[in-house]
């Protein structure tokens, strides 16, 4: 029964942007509204996961049976999720991370005076989460990225998979209407490094039970006990 065919699994799920501060009042983030990530821990949940969230800031009500864990930072999501890592069967690495953060953040609000000064910020690298998670994957565990890309999809999410070393991609193509960032609807390809698996478009909610159809078909063999 597909309802039940997450039963007894724990699946770590992220979600929403991340914020970089620039100083205590401003932030550098992105337009991750965190219903990709909610469509998928509402999913698993309908269907037997123990799912927890890690989710950035967003303003979407905790979803019902799952355990929630607020963060703000790509710092704060990369310690909450490494500690989690060991015990999950399954990680699926919706959030919008920010990949650079200011270096040094003004301690207090940096303000317009007289003799203006813009202001010139240093960005730093930060840690790749779904990459690190990859490289230190327990036997069974099996991990899905996302890439969202503004051209050359297939090409650029498929290079990410390979790079981050994830055993699934889920391809999104963020520029256009109806799909991407903010809105109810998406519309994505699926990759393993075997190559395309195949596509789904629709609701998120919909979305998110294809990919976890494919998941489960890929996790046969991963997950028989
Ligand atoms: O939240 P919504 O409004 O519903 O929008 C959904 C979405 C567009 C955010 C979602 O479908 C999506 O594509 N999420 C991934 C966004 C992203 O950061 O993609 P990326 O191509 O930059 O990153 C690739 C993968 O590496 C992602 O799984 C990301 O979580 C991960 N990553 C990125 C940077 C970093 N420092 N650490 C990471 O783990």
């Amino acid at each position: 029964d597909k309802r039940n065919d997450f039963s007894g699994r724990k699946v770590l799920v992220t979600a929403g942007p991340t914020r970089e501060p620039l100083d205590p009042v401003r932030y550098v983030s992105n337009h991750s509204s965190g219903k990709m990530g909610w469509s998928l821990a509402n999913a698993l949940y309908q269907r037997g996961a123990e799912v927890t969230l890690v989710s950035g800031p967003v303003h979407l009500d905790p979803p019902y049976g799952i355990t929630k864990i607020s963060v703000e930072t790509a710092d704060q999501m990369y310690s909450t999720v490494t500690q989690l890592q060991a015990n999950q069967d399954l990680i699926i690495m919706a959030a919008a991370v920010a990949d650079f953060s200011p270096a040094n953040p003004y301690s207090i609000k940096w303000k317009k005076t007289q003799d203006i000064t813009v202001p010139e910020f240093q960005f730093t690298t930060n840690q790749d989460i779904l990459a690190h998670l990859c490289q230190h994957r327990p036997s069974g565990q099996y991990i899905v990225g996302f890439a969202a890309e503004t051209c050359d999809v297939s090409r650029n999410a498929q290079a990410k998979l390979k790079r981050k070393g994830a055993d699934m991609i889920v391809a999104n193509l963020v520029a256009g209407k109806n799909k991407g960032f903010t809105v109810d609807t998406n519309r994505v390809e699926l990759f393993t490094p075997q190559g395309r698996l195949t596509e789904s478009a629709g609701t998120k909610d919909q979305v998110a039970h294809d990919i976890l159809d494919q998941v489960v078909q890929q996790c046969q063999d991963l997950w028989i006990r």
